[in-house]
């Protein structure tokens, strides 16, 4: 199907998930590029799902019936300019980032303007909406260290909170599913961009030990602080396969595609973990649309 503008003028066109995803699986949906929040509105008004960067994603190889919402355009660009108003050495608050920024080019960014309070994120192949919606972080940071307001569209409308106004926590912002962040401002700290760059350099050495494949990342939530990655070892399940999905052997809590894997395959080895792992853990991926047993 070519694209075709929606009422409003969003570009509505009927792609394969796969391509959208750091998995590489998925079939197809609709898919709606939303610039402005009227398209939005517009868009929201059948069953919607919001897809970021797709890298935490499993979704079914008869892809999705509801419409795909991205976030394009304007909503995926940011002013980083602080606001004078808001902003009192050292700390600066920016102008409105879009949900549909890519994270890592934003803190590559911050980082040459000597902006502190993100870098612990880097390596994570998130958009920004996507990584608020889940709280992405690493154990040197998160994304809610470095939030001042968040933009917040439901089909009800639209409204702004602070991160005070939100039970947020360890990959959870609290924010309920299909909420979506379409913008952010962000709160910094001034700091010498070489102090930025070393505390990155830092945070990134506890990547080494990720596979480099295609993947959606951890699959489960650390489980009370233990690693997941550790108990799924533990358990002896590295280099379990099914199919050609694979459960990494440089790293337990990552199931990478070979090439070629199904969204079946993947759920295949997440029950293998659930049987086998005798700690009950959360699932971190996000299953579109979501088994009637998860
Ligand atoms: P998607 O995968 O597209 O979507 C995930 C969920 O967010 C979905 O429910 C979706 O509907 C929702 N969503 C997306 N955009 C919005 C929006 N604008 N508003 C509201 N909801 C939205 N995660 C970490 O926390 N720490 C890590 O260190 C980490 N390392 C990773 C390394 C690799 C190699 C990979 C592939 C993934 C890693 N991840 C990590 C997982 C992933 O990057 C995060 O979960 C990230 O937050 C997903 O963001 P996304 O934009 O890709 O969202
Ligand atoms: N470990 C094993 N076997 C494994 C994996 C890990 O023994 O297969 C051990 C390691 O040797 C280490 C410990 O477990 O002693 C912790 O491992 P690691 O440093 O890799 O951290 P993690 O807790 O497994 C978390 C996040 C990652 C994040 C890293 C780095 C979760 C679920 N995972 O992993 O986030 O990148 O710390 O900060 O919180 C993600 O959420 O998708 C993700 C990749």
């Amino acid at each position: 199907m070519t694209a075709t503008p929606s009422r409003t003028g969003a570009r509505v066109e009927r792609l394969p998930l796969a391509r959208f995803t750091t998995l590489g699986v998925g079939g197809e949906a609709e898919v709606w590029f939303v610039e402005t929040h009227e398209q939005l509105q517009e868009a929201m008004e059948q069953p919607y799902r919001i897809l970021g960067g797709g890298s935490n994603l499993v979704i079914a190889d008869e892809g999705v019936p509801e419409r795909v919402i991205r976030l394009s355009g304007p909503l995926a660009e940011r002013d980083l300019t602080p606001d004078p108003h808001l902003s009192e050495d050292p700390w600066v608050v920016t102008g409105w980032v879009g949900g549909g920024v890519p994270l890592p080019g934003l803190i590559r960014q911050l980082q040459k303007l000597g902006l502190s309070g993100l870098e612990g994120t880097v390596g994570i192949p998130a958009q920004v909406g996507g990584a608020v919606w889940m709280n992405a972080g690493t154990r040197y940071g998160e994304m809610f260290d470095g939030l001042h307001t968040l933009e917040i569209v439901t089909p009800e409308g639209t409204r702004q909170v602070t991160p005070d106004d939100l039970n947020w926590g360890y990959r959870d912002s609290g924010i309920p599913r299909n909420h979506i962040v379409t913008r952010v401002r962000l709160k910094l700290r001034r700091a010498a961009p070489e102090e930025v760059l070393a505390k990155m350099d830092f945070a990134d050495q506890a990547r080494k030990g990720q596979p480099k494949m295609k993947t959606p990342g951890c699959a489960f939530k650390n489980p009370g602080g233990v690693s997941a990655g550790k108990l799924i070892d533990e358990a002896g399940l590295k280099g379990s396969r099914v199919g050609n999905a694979l459960i990494a052997p440089e790293h337990a809590n990552f199931i990478v595609n070979l090439g070629g894997a199904t969204a079946a395959d993947v759920h295949a080895l997440l029950g293998l973990i659930r049987d086998r792992v005798p700690v009950p853990m959360e699932l971190e991926y996000e299953l579109w649309p979501a088994p009637v047993d998860a």
